[in-house]
């Protein structure tokens, strides 16, 4: 009923003579990497709250698994998992090679990032639109060849912190939708993850962070006005993953693989570990459940699984790059390797059903109904949302509309869209 009535408003702008382009609506995907869904509460944030009161507020959303950077945000511009999109981790790696390229150095990895499935950026362009990010993870790659028509690549040993940078950018953005008439923009600001991170979640400096955060949201919206685009840009908020505290120095048992009985890191041709709360294993052949076997059971707050045995619900098996054996931690615990080596405060990366690990969600725009609070959604549903309000038809994908379609305002609102999944 909803696309049968847009669609007819199509035919009627048509009719009237009015470009159907006019009143096509925009989209800016915003991530504030790190940013828990619960920040909001103990920290005075009046922009944030204004924003709920003039669009929507999801209680919080799940992302999907393995709650680290690059994946996560690979799910959020194509709607897949991330054993369906293949950039499961942040680090590209070459297992025959024991090669490993740390998150920056990965971003320029193409092959990593082309692995069969297209951002909607591209999806956008090859369907007549204009698309652009800056900063966001996978920009500086080309999908099949093609890439975001206006890219701005975050810069190597960028400060994540600087607000009169951040306001630069939000300016640059909106300066791209007026003047370059971009549909799709995606924008990522690196905080509050690495202040997360540092002193951990429950810090005042967290607490600090969500305040510039906070600040900018208002510059966001005003910057948008300022630019005349109010009465086209949905701003959709959201971000990669959430983050937790880290126990340590004696407080608890912490985990440590080179102390487990029966485990040896010489039963291994490769491994990604000291990364946090999870871990691949590639043991040498025949020592599958030599090293499986030694692992489970040997410490009551890690979990370990062969790839096929991986529970369905996390959607992290059913794909080549993901090693044989998988294991992750429970929050407050870390995976180290030959020595406790990891000294963060807060850590992410945990299984997406812990609350810790839920990112929030805030939505605004002519698309959305105002003053509206929804419940939970996982976050491969946004991309669908964004291909509805960009009237664009999705790829395959893991999301569906009906997870987020009772976010938006009547179909008289959204005249842009005419094909929707
Ligand atoms: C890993 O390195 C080997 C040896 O250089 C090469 O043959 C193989 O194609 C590489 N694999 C990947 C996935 O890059
Ligand atoms: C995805 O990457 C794997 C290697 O990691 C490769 O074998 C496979 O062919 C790639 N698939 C596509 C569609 O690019
Ligand atoms: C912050 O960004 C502004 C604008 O790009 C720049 O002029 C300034 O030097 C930066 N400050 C720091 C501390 O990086
Ligand atoms: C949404 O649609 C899918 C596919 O048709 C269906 O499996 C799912 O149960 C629906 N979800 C809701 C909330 O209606
Ligand atoms: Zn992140």
């Amino acid at each position: 009923m909803l696309r049968i009535l847009s669609f007819c408003l199509v035919l009627a702008s048509f009719a009237l003579g009015v470009p159907v382009a006019k009143s096509r609506q925009k989209v800016l995907l915003i991530s504030f990497d790190g940013f828990r869904w619960d920040y909001d509460r103990d920290v005075y944030t009046p922009n944030l709250d204004t924003m709920a009161r003039d669009g929507v507020k999801a209680r919080y959303v799940t992302p999907p698994y393995l709650t680290i950077t690059t994946p996560t945000h690979f799910t959020l511009l194509t709607g897949r998992y991330i054993e369906n999109h293949g950039v499961i981790h942040n680090m590209w790696f070459n297992v025959s090679t024991g090669e490993k390229k740390p998150y920056y150095q990965t971003q320029f990895v193409n092959e990593w990032w082309d692995n069969g499935t297209l951002p909607i950026w591209i999806t956008a362009q090859r369907q007549g639109l204009k698309a652009g990010s800056l900063h966001f993870p996978g920009t500086a790659s080309s999908y099949q060849g093609e890439v975001a028509m206006v890219r701005d690549v975050e810069p190597r040993f960028y400060n994540y912190k600087n607000e009169t940078a951040w306001r630069e950018n939000t300016d640059k953005v909106m300066g791209w939708f007026r003047d370059q008439d971009l549909d799709f923009v995606s924008m990522y600001f690196g905080e509050p993850d690495s202040t997360g991170h540092k002193y951990g979640p429950d810090s005042p400096q967290r607490r600090e962070m969500v305040k510039q955060i906070d600040r900018t949201v208002g510059y966001i919206r005003d910057s948008a006005e300022r630019h005349g685009l109010t009465d086209r840009l949905n701003i959709i908020m959201t971000a990669d993953h959430g983050m937790t505290t880290v126990y340590r120095n004696g407080l608890v048992e912490e985990i440590v693989l080179s102390k487990i009985p029966g485990f040896s890191f010489s039963d291994l041709s490769f491994h990604l570990v000291d990364f946090g709360p999870s871990g691949m294993l590639l043991p040498k052949p025949g020592k599958l459940d030599k090293v499986y076997n030694a692992l489970k059971g040997s410490h009551p707050h890690l979990h370990v699984y062969k790839k096929e045995e991986m529970p369905e619900r996390l959607h992290f098996a059913k794909n080549a790059r993901i090693l044989p054996i998988i294991l992750w931690s429970d929050p407050g615990y870390v995976i180290n390797g030959y020595l406790p080596v990891q000294f963060h405060k807060g850590e992410h990366g945990f299984d997406n059903q812990e609350m810790d690990m839920k990112p929030f969600f805030r939505a605004v725009g002519p698309a959305f109904q105002k003053n509206l609070e929804v419940g939970p959604f996982e976050t491969v549903n946004i991309y669908p949302l964004m291909c509805h309000i960009l009237g664009i038809k999705p790829e395959i994908n893991d999301g569906h509309l009906n997870a987020t379609k009772h976010m938006l305002a009547s179909a008289a609102t959204t005249q842009g869209e005419f094909i929707s999944g």
